[in-house]
């Protein structure tokens, strides 16, 4: 089953851990799926999402965290059971009981200096190819959450994942971060690269001519592969990141057209995963030719 994405945008700030959480609770408790969720970002924002501070906080004491996974497998060179570092039971939504986590620490960028330092890129890449290689049968869908930029960590997923998901806001700087995004798959395609499971407009602002533009503009380079449904920039979606003390329903935390558009996007998620597992499925050609360039809005006024 190819089922592992990374969630990528060399651009930070576009919405990735939100959708990341979204997606999952959704996927969860509407369509009751098995999630996986690996932070592999340092700022550990999506485990804040997901786990109180306290428990956060002892499970990096604890060294249960993907750091301490890859330090063992890694720069230790010893063999590590996987299912220690998943914490289960970590969504505030009571019907998403399916959320699971492996957390992150800030130590990510101490380990990544490490590897970088002892040249140890192969074998990080293997020990990223044997965890996905385990928790592809467990899970139905696993989501990397990647930090902006292009870390060799984030360059070891993309290359071993088996999709990559990019969320977009509807902006000059954003789009311009898939473009470079774009570009870096093209290089060293030997060395193997993700496919695109789609590209997903969020935070667009239904009133906003400039954002229908781009949203258009996105949706007609066909290797964007865009979704069909844009999420809408709301305050229940800015909110949904904050961990509620008490467990909420699933329309609590994603009213009206936020969980409409959530609940869209992982309806479309499912059958691209679907159609992508059919036997004799083809993988979509890489990219070819130059990119178009992004469209600058008339400034008015
Ligand atoms: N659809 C939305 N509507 C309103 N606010 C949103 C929406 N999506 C994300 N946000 C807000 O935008 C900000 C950035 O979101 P988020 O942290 O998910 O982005 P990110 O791409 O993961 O950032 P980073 O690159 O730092 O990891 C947050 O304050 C979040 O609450
Ligand atoms: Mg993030």
């Amino acid at each position: 089953m190819r089922n592992t994405i990374a969630v990528m945008n060399t651009k930070g700030g576009v919405g990735k851990s939100t959708l990341v959480l979204a997606l999952a609770e959704t996927l969860s408790a509407q369509f009751r799926k098995n999630v996986l969720i690996i932070d592999s970002d340092s700022q550990a924002s999506i485990s804040s999402m997901l786990l109180t501070a306290a428990n956060l906080h002892r499970l990096q004491s604890e060294g249960l965290t993907i750091v301490d996974l890859l330090v063992a497998s890694v720069l230790n060179n010893v063999a590590v059971e996987w299912p220690r570092f998943v914490v289960g039971g970590v969504s505030d939504v009571d019907e998403a009981r399916t959320v699971y986590l492996i957390p992150s620490d800030m130590q990510l960028t101490l380990f990544e200096r490490e590897v970088s330092k002892e040249s140890l890129h192969a074998r990080l890449r293997s020990s990223i190819s044997a965890l996905l290689g385990n928790v592809r049968g467990v899970f139905d869908v696993i989501f990397i959450d990647c930090p902006p930029g292009l870390s060799i960590l984030t360059e070891s997923w993309l290359r071993e994942a088996d999709f990559h998901f990019s969320p977009t806001k509807p902006d000059y700087v954003s789009t311009c971060g898939l473009e470079v995004f774009r570009r870096f798959k093209g290089l060293n395609p030997e060395m193997g690269f993700a496919d695109n499971i789609g590209v997903c407009v969020n935070m667009k602002d239904g009133h906003s001519s400039v954002d229908a533009d781009y949203h258009r503009w996105l949706f007609n380079n066909a290797d964007n592969r865009c979704f069909s449904q844009p999420v809408p920039r709301t305050s229940a979606l800015q909110h949904a990141s904050q961990l509620s003390a008490v467990e909420r329903s699933y329309v609590a935390k994603y009213p009206g057209e936020s969980g409409a558009a959530i609940k869209a996007i992982a309806e479309e998620l499912l059958s691209r995963l679907a159609a992508a597992n059919l036997p004799g499925a083809k993988r979509p050609a890489a990219p070819s030719g130059p990119p178009s360039p992004a469209p600058i809005p008339t400034v008015t006024g």
